[in-house]
C-alpha cells in the first residue's frame, strides 16, 4: 500500500451522509484536538490493542530517521481507552490530511464512558501499510522515541503527553508506561 493514504480514505464514503458521527482517538488524537468537534467524551473500543509499532516520517520523524507513533493491533476481548469526538464529515479531509502516513479509516463500535454505544471511525495503520514497522523490544522503541523529531515536533512529546493523558482519565497501558520508564 502507498505511504500516502489519503487517496484511499476518500473512497471511503461510509459517514459522508451522516449530519455527524463519533471518531475514536487513541493515540495523538487524545491528546491533540485541533480539529472541529461538536462534543466529546472519554470511550473504548474493544479487540484492539495500542502499539508503537508504526513509523512516522511526516510527524515526529523525517524520511531519514522516522519516529515511533501508535496504531492498533487485533488482539481479540482486549479493552483499548481513548478519547471519542462527535464531528460532522467535513472534518475528515483535515483528519485524513493529518492521519495520511497509513492510517486507514475503519469503522468500529465505540462506547463511551455515558454507558452508550454507537458505530463509529477509527484511524489504524495495519501491517499491510508501507510505513508499519511491527514489533521490536521495548528499549528499542524507546531509542528511537528519544531522538527522533520531525515537523509536529519532538517523538519524546507524543509519548509522554499520551502517556500522562491515558493516566489523566485513570487507564493503566503497560506498553505505553513501560516506554515512558525506558525515556525517564
Ligand atoms: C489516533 O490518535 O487515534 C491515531 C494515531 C495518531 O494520530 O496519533
Amino acid at each position: 500500500m502507498s505511504l500516502d493514504t489519503t487517496a484511499l480514505n476518500r473512497r471511503m464514503t461510509h459517514f459522508d451522509a451522516h449530519e455527524d458521527f463519533w471518531l475514536f482517538g487513541y493515540g495523538s488524537l487524545i491528546w491533540k484536538a485541533d480539529f472541529a468537534y461538536l462534543e466529546r467524551c472519554p470511550a473504548h473500543i474493544v479487540g484492539w490493542t495500542r502499539r508503537f509499532w508504526q513509523a512516522s516520517h511526516d510527524h515526529r520523524g523525517t524520511p531519514e530517521a522516522p519516529g515511533r507513533v501508535a496504531t492498533l493491533v487485533e488482539s481479540p476481548g482486549e479493552h483499548c481507552h481513548g478519547m471519542a469526538y462527535r464531528i460532522t464529515p467535513e472534518t475528515l479531509a483535515p483528519l485524513d490530511h493529518r492521519e495520511k502516513n497509513g492510517y486507514r479509516r475503519v469503522v468500529t463500535e465505540l462506547h463511551l464512558d455515558d454507558g452508550t454505544t454507537h458505530e463509529g471511525l477509527v484511524y489504524i495503520a495495519s501491517e499491510d501499510n508501507a510505513a508499519f514497522a511491527g514489533p521490536a523490544p521495548e528499549p528499542e522503541i524507546a531509542r528511537l522515541i528519544d531522538t527522533a523529531r520531525g515537523p509536529s515536533g519532538a517523538n519524546r512529546e507524543y509519548l509522554l503527553k499520551l502517556a500522562a493523558a491515558l493516566r489523566d482519565m485513570g487507564h493503566e497501558d503497560a506498553h505505553v508506561f513501560a516506554l515512558e520508564s525506558l525515556l525517564r
